[in-house]
C-alpha cells in the first residue's frame, strides 16, 4: 500500500519479502526474499538505500542497532521502535511521560499474576510483550483458578504484561506522523471496532467524541511521538473511558502505517502510506484534513470463498462510491485480505455508510450477496 504513493512521488521502493507469495512482491519491482531475523540478509538488503523502514514491528531490536552501526538510516530508530515492539517497555514509557496507562505490572509467574489480580480486581488481561498481533498474545484471565491455566504462557516468555481489564465505552486510535527534523501532524481521532481482537471497522472521525478528549488524545499521540523520537507514522490505540481520568487510556503503540489509518487512503488529503514515506525521508508532511464529514473503513477477512473476484460485478455495482483495496493474499479463514473505504456526505449518514461499506466487503468476501446471518456475524 506504500507502492502507489512511492510511484507517484518517483521513489523506488524495495521490499525485503518473507516469501515469494507475500502481497508486496506483486506491488514493487525489487522484492528479494529473505529472513528479516537474519542480520547478514538485512545488511545486504540495506546496501545503497536512502532509508530503511518497516511494515511490521518484528525485526529484532539488536539487528536494528547493528544496521545503525553499519551506517544505515533506520527510521524509526531502534530506541523509538522498541516501544512498539515490547509492550512492557511501552507501559514504562507511558508512565514516564505521565500519560494515562491502565494499571499494569510485569509478572514472572502464575503466582505473581494472581497477586496482581487479587490486588487490582479480576478479571485481568495477560499479554505477551513481544510478537503478538491481531489479539494473538492477549488473554483475559477471569479468576485465580483461570490464572492457573496460563503456566504455558510463562514457559514460552517471561516476564509477561498483566493489565487491568479496562471497562471502555469504545476503542479509539490517534494517528500521527513525525519527521526526523521534528515536524509532526495528526489525523482526526477515529473509532475502531475490534472483533475477537482483530480490527474490523473504523469510523473517522470518532462520532460524538468530546472535543476535550479528542484534543487530549491527539496531544498525547503527538507528545509520545516527539518524546520517544518516533519517525514515520505512529498509531496510539486508546480505550475511551468517559468521565474517568483523562477520558481515555493508552492501549498500545504501532510505528508504521496501521489498520486504523487505512481510511486515509480515500478519506484524507494525504494517506498514511504517502505520509510515512515523506516522514521517513524527512520531507515536509502532507495535509491531514479529512475529505468528508465521515469515512468508514470495513475490513474483510478470509472465509470459505476463495474467489474474491466472483462477486466483483455485484459488489462494485451495488456501491459505485466504495473504494476496494484487496491485498492479493491467498485466502485463509480469518486472515485480513482486504478492506473497503466509503465516504459519507454528512455525519448523520454514518449508519448508512457503515452498512453499505459492510455490504460491499461481505459480498466480496463471500463471492455472493451475503445472507442475513452472515451479515449479523460480520
Ligand atoms: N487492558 C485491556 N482491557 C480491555 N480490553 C483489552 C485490554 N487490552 C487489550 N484489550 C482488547 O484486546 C485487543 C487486542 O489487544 P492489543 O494489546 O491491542 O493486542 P494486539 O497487539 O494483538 O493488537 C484490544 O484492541 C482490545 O479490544
Ligand atoms: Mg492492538
Amino acid at each position: 500500500m506504500m507502492a502507489p504513493p512511492a510511484t507517484a512521488l518517483g521513489f523506488e521502493l524495495r521490499v525485503l519479502a518473507e516469501g515469494e507469495d507475500v502481497s508486496a512482491v506483486a506491488a514493487v519491482a525489487t522484492a528479494p526474499v529473505g529472513d528479516y531475523k537474519d542480520l547478514d540478509t538485512l545488511l545486504e538488503f540495506a546496501k545503497g538505500v536512502d532509508v530503511l523502514t518497516f511494515d511490521h514491528e518484528h525485526v529484532p531490536t539488536d539487528h536494528l542497532h547493528a544496521l545503525l552501526d553499519a551506517g544505515v538510516n533506520v527510521q524509526p530508530g531502534p530506541e523509538s521502535l522498541v516501544n512498539a515492539q515490547d509492550k512492557l517497555v511501552m507501559r514504562a514509557a507511558i508512565d514516564r511521560l505521565g500519560l494515562p496507562n491502565p494499571e499494569w505490572a510485569a509478572v514472572n509467574t502464575v503466582e505473581e499474576l494472581v497477586a496482581f489480580g487479587d490486588k487490582i480486581g479480576w478479571p485481568v488481561v495477560l499479554k505477551t510483550p513481544r510478537g503478538g498481533y491481531d489479539g494473538k498474545g492477549v488473554r483475559i484471565v477471569d479468576s485465580p483458578e483461570d490464572a492457573a491455566d496460563t503456566a504455558s504462557w510463562f514457559q514460552a516468555m517471561s516476564p509477561l504484561l498483566a493489565e487491568a481489564k479496562v471497562d471502555f465505552s469504545r476503542e479509539l486510535s490517534a494517528l500521527v506522523a513525525r519527521t526526523p527534523s521534528g515536524e509532526a501532524r495528526a489525523w482526526p481521532v477515529v473509532h475502531t471496532i475490534q472483533v475477537d481482537g482483530v480490527c474490523d471497522e473504523v469510523i473517522a472521525p470518532a462520532q460524538n467524541i468530546s472535543v476535550e478528549v479528542a484534543a487530549a488524545a491527539e496531544d498525547a499521540a503527538l507528545r509520545i511521538a516527539t518524546e520517544l523520537g518516533v519517525t514515520g507514522v505512529m498509531a496510539a490505540e486508546l480505550f475511551e473511558t468517559p468521565g474517568v481520568g483523562a477520558g481515555f487510556l493508552i492501549n498500545e503503540l504501532a510505528m508504521r502505517p496501521h489498520n486504523t489509518g487505512h481510511w486515509t487512503q480515500d478519506g484524507s488529503i494525504t494517506s498514511q502510506f504517502e505520509q510515512h514515506l515523506r516522514a521517513v525521508l524527512d520531507l515536509p508532511l502532507g495535509a491531514t484534513d479529512a475529505l468528508a464529514p465521515v469515512a468508514v473503513m470495513k475490513n474483510f477477512l478470509g472465509g470459505e470463498n476463495q474467489d474474491l473476484f466472483a462477486a466483483f460485478p455485484l459488489a462494485l455495482a451495488f456501491e459505485p462510491a466504495a473504494k476496494v483495496h484487496c491485498y492479493g493474499k491467498s485466502v485463509r479463514p480469518g486472515r485480513k485480505i482486504g478492506h473497503v473505504n466509503l465516504l459519507g456526505t454528512t455525519a448523520s449518514d454514518v449508519d448508512s455508510v457503515r452498512s453499505r461499506a459492510t455490504a460491499v466487503a461481505n459480498t466480496i468476501r463471500d463471492g455472493r450477496v451475503p445472507s442475513e446471518s452472515s451479515e449479523e456475524n460480520a
